[in-house]
């Protein structure tokens, strides 16, 4: 079995200091220069290249490729999604459950049509599957068709990395293990003109048992207050309307800055920017979140009505088992603190179902919890074993096909639940932000990030509207605007 270096465990996580690097402004200006210089040797085709991005994983990977597109874009490529069009493509991937690694490995092997109709494509894969122990060699070794292969903390170095293969360098594989870094003033794409991402820490120090996350993502570290505000003030003279602060744990933001900025003073911060939008966030760790955060929110008039609070699992041991650091009782007692801050507040979670070793006694304390919350939604997730971390190697006495079965039995609860929640909005009025269309309806979203249908001109995204609530299923709300 695959083994990840403990250093990283031991580094920054029991009170031992790691290094917090920070790319310099040199660093950066010589991949500007080389930009520049791919931005000149593309300047001298008969049409414009194109290039595609595709993402897997969180929104973490979706800020990167906003990056990568971003930089591309500043070195003279066009945006495709044609894979036979593009004359590079960049994967950017996802290593959180096997799941995800297939899909990838399925798609990335079928590329190799691409490269054979198009000989110069250039074909890079990036992002935490190329972080694993092993991914790198194996891709080496088995998809010839891929030219570059890069992890998270060597994203900024991507114009060099193309750079060297359109001047006919050897293959790329930069994925050497580290704690990562905190760069600033990357050029970036978005991909909405009405909702941001705003990454403000990178990494995590948590080491849930399960989660491959910190080996692949490295230490946490903030960006620095200034750079966040400045970002945010930015976003908003520019029209976006809605700003998602991005960490793997965002209450523990700031923890490793000097003088320690606090996450609920950075969403005060925020919330004093002129300008009429949304502050939302995710991911808050139940063992750090507390009142400070809610009475915040409670206060800050653009902070959404919404908190994503992963539970994982209703039972104390199993709770233990996954390192979480916290109780079922202490995460119903947040629960109480947040709706009595905000009665209004929309809760949503994670649930990982089939932990190794979970009895049916402890798969009903999830069930219980769920009912006794009542959620208005949930992000269900079977186990995956992930080479390297503790809960891989835990015995697991249970069957997928059981395991299957607690997870239809826990989604058939939480539709429930879901769809009478969804049926009490019947009747009322919400403010909503028209952010997209979708067939013959606009969509829009509460403050608590419902997703309400409604007709209208399309003109109407990226402003907020009043609806009153007509209809509803498991799944959205429906609405005629007022
Ligand atoms: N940092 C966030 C937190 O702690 O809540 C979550 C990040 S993780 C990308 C998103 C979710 O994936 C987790 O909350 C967990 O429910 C799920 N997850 C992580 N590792 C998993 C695994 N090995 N098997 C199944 N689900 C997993
Ligand atoms: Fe993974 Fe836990 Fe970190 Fe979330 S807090 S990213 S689940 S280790
Ligand atoms: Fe996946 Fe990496 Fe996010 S493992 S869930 S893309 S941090």
């Amino acid at each position: 079995m695959l083994k990840y270096d403990y250093k990283y465990k031991t580094s920054g996580v029991f009170g031992v200091s790691y290094k917090r690097i920070e790319i310099t402004e040199g660093q950066l200006a010589r991949q500007r220069e080389l930009m520049e210089r791919v931005a000149e040797l593309n300047a001298g085709l008969e049409t414009r290249p194109l290039a595609l991005v595709d993402t897997y994983g969180c929104q973490q990977n979706e800020a990167d490729s906003e990056k990568l597109r971003g930089m591309l874009r500043a070195m003279g490529y066009e945006m495709t999604r044609d894979e036979y069009a593009a004359d590079v493509i960049v994967i950017n991937t996802c290593a959180v459950r096997e799941h995800a690694e297939r899909r990838v490995l399925g798609n990335v092997g079928a590329l190799s049509h691409t490269k054979k109709a198009k000989p110069s494509q250039i074909i890079c894969l990036c992002g935490c599957m190329m972080q694993e122990p092993g991914m790198a060699e194996r891709i080496k070794n088995s998809y010839h068709h891929v030219r570059v292969v890069f992890g998270p903390h060597e994203l900024w170095r991507f114009p060099e990395f193309l750079l060297r293969q359109l001047q006919g360098g050897k293959r790329v594989f930069e994925t050497t293990p580290s704690d990562g870094c905190v760069t600033e003033g990357l050029p970036s794409e978005r991909d909405s003109a009405v909702k941001a991402w705003l990454p403000i820490m990178y990494g995590c120090n948590n080491f849930c048992s399960y989660c491959i996350v910190p080996y692949v993502r490295g230490r946490e570290r903030s960006r620095r207050a200034e750079d966040v505000l400045a970002e945010a003030r930015r976003l908003a003279e520019a029209g976006y309307k809605d700003i998602t602060l991005l960490g793997q744990n965002v209450n523990s933001y700031g923890k490793d800055l000097p003088g320690e900025p606090d996450f609920s003073d950075l969403i005060a911060a925020i919330n004093d920017i002129p300008g009429d939008f949304l502050i939302r966030f995710m991911t808050s760790h139940p063992k750090d979140a507390g009142e400070k955060l809610f009475s915040t929110m409670a206060r800050c008039g653009k902070a959404a009505r919404h908190i994503h609070l992963p539970f994982q699992s209703g039972s104390d041991r199993v709770l233990s088992a996954m390192n979480r650091r916290y109780t079922r009782e202490a995460y119903l007692d947040l629960i109480r603190m947040a709706r009595a801050y905000m009665p209004d507040i929309v809760l949503t979670s994670d649930v990982i179902v089939g932990f190794p070793g979970e009895t049916d006694e402890e798969f009903e304390d999830t069930l219980r919890l769920v009912e006794e919350v009542r959620f208005d939604a949930l992000f269900t997730f079977i186990f995956s074993p992930r080479a390297g971390t503790p809960a891989a190697s835990m015995p697991d006495p249970y069957t997928r096909e059981q395991k299957q079965r607690r997870f239809d039995a826990l989604v058939e609860l939480q539709n429930r639940v879901s769809e009478e929640k969804h049926r009490a909005y019947i009747g009322t009025t919400a403010r909503v932000l028209v952010d997209g269309e979708d067939g013959e309806y606009l969509t829009s979203r509460t403050s608590g990030g419902r997703l309400v249908r409604v007709r209208g001109d399309r003109g109407l995204i990226g402003t907020f509207r009043e609806v009153k609530i007509t209809d509803s299923n498991t799944w959205a709300l429906y609405g005629e605007l007022i």
